[in-house]
């Protein structure tokens, strides 16, 4: 008897800790830190900028450009899992009160080492990615960039949505994320030459593949990634623009479940066009990384050939059996929808296709080869798979949309 009410009190205290830690997260919200003023003056060289641009379009644009002005003022993440709540991404234009403008060269470099923001001492949700181990020469490239006269950063008074993350998500704010240290020392720049380092840094510091494509995001270790749970062996789902769920595949050397099964220029070719050996593209959120180049992509792949395989087959999407159309279903099975959602606007917006490209054949071009019409859009480089007979198809459809939508409408 005794033995149980020892047992039953333990209970209580347990309970008692546990409920009030959960009110204590309830009524703090996400939680805030002490901040330090970094004295840091980056030298804005053409170098530099050009460099930063190449980073922030792999890194930053797919979640800080706005469909409807163009501009990095901001927008709704809308791949996040619902379990988290709605996140909006901010105006990082240059604007001085909405954006940026005001923001120190130290304030960025802060924001982006530790995920705390300098002004208010806020954590920065999981979703907004933190560099603790990105060379020093990368985080000065991002910042010249953020300071260059690249219209996309234009001064924009575009006003800024706050996120309403769920409890769920405080409270791993609480728990599982916390910010970073910011660097005591200098950190170099891999040694490039060297494919296996420069992959691993490119994947783990800077591109951060494997936060996506390890077993979970709570389980990821950002301080020594390669602790991370199932690291690199995917199983994370994650939905699409149009809801989809997607699940990340396992990219270790994996001779059957992972990308052993690939070989390096495959790897190259997949990741620079977004179109996977078998001439399947990939969907949202998974982007092309059209900016980055083949060695670089190359010496990721002779990185990933180095971590321990893991045998894990993910599941493919489940797409509907049906469609009311060939167009639709061509592109919902290609992927449109993945980033253009099921009506056209998702996270890069459609609707003004119609007016922009009258003539077919422009609109037919514009699929086909997004990339030179927009160097800087990250999506598939679809005129290797796709067929002239398709491709008329899926103008006529993407037509359709923009008659149905008539405005500038978001998801
Ligand atoms: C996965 C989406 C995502 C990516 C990628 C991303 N951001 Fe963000 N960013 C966000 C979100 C969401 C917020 C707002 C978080 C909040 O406060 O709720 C944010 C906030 C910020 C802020 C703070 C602005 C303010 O007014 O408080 C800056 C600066 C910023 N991001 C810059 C960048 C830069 C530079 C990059 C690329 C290196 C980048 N972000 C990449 C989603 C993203
Ligand atoms: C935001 C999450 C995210 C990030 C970051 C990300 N991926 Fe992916 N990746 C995905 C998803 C989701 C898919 C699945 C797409 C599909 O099945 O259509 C995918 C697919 C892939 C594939 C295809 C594998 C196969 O078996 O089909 C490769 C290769 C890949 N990613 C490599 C990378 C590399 C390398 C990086 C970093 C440079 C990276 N990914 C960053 C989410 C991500
Ligand atoms: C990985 C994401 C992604 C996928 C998949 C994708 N797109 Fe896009 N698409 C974009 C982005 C980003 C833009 C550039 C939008 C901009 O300039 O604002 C774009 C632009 C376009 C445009 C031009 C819009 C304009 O106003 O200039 C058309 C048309 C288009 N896509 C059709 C398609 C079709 C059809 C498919 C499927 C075969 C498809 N897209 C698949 C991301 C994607």
């Amino acid at each position: 008897m005794k033995v149980l009410k020892w047992i039953g009190v333990v209970v209580l205290v347990i309970a008692l800790v546990v409920g009030g830690f959960l009110a204590y997260v309830a009524i703090t919200g996400v939680p805030t830190y002490d901040t330090q003023k970094i004295d840091l003056k980056v030298d804005i060289t053409p170098e530099r900028v050009a460099h930063g641009r190449q980073l922030a379009a792999g890194l930053c644009m797919h979640c800080h450009l706005d469909p409807e002005t163009k501009l990095l003022t901001g927008h709704e993440l809308i791949d996040l899992p619902p379990e988290f709540g709605r996140a909006f991404s901010r105006n990082i234009t240059q604007h001085p009160e909405k954006g940026i403008g005001k923001w120190t060269d130290g304030d960025l470099a802060w924001l982006l080492r530790t995920g705390v923001h300098p002004h208010t001492g806020r954590y920065l949700p999981p979703w907004m990615p933190k560099f603790p181990h990105m060379a020093d020469e990368d985080v000065a490239s991002i910042i010249a960039w953020l300071r260059s006269d690249d219209p996309l950063l234009a001064a924009s008074p575009v006003d800024n949505r706050e996120s309403e993350p769920t409890f769920f998500a405080v409270f791993l704010t609480h728990i599982a994320f916390k910010p970073f240290d910011y660097p005591t020392k200098p950190i170099a720049y891999p040694d490039t030459t060297n494919t296996v380092e420069y992959g691993r840094y490119l994947a783990t510091a800077v591109y951060d593949c494997y936060q996506c494509h390890s077993a979970d995001f709570a389980k990821n270790d950002p301080l020594d990634p390669p602790k991370s749970e199932g690291f690199f062996g995917g199983g994370m789902a994650m939905p699409d623009a149009s809801g989809v769920n997607v699940t990340c595949p396992n990219i270790t050397s994996h001779p059957k479940s992972g990308v052993g099964r690939w070989t390096r220029e495959q790897f190259i070719h997949a990741l620079a066009t977004g179109i996977r050996p078998d001439g399947t593209p990939m969907r949202y959120p998974m982007v092309r990384f059209n900016t980055v180049n083949d060695h670089a992509l190359g010496s990721i792949y002779d990185y990933l050939m180095t971590v321990p395989a893991i045998d894990n087959t993910v599941a493919k999407p489940e797409l509907p059996a049906s469609y009311a159309s060939k167009g639709e279903e061509l592109f919902v099975k290609k992927g449109c929808n993945s980033c253009h959602g099921n009506n056209g606007s998702g996270i890069a917006s459609l609707m003004l296709a119609d007016r922009k490209y009258p003539d077919d054949s422009v609109l037919v071009d514009v699929i086909k080869e997004q990339q030179r019409y927009n160097p800087d859009s990250f999506m598939p480089h679809f005129g290797e798979i796709l067929s002239d007979a398709d491709l008329q198809l899926l103008a006529a459809h993407v037509r359709k949309l923009c008659n149905a939508g008539g405005s500038v409408a978001h998801n």
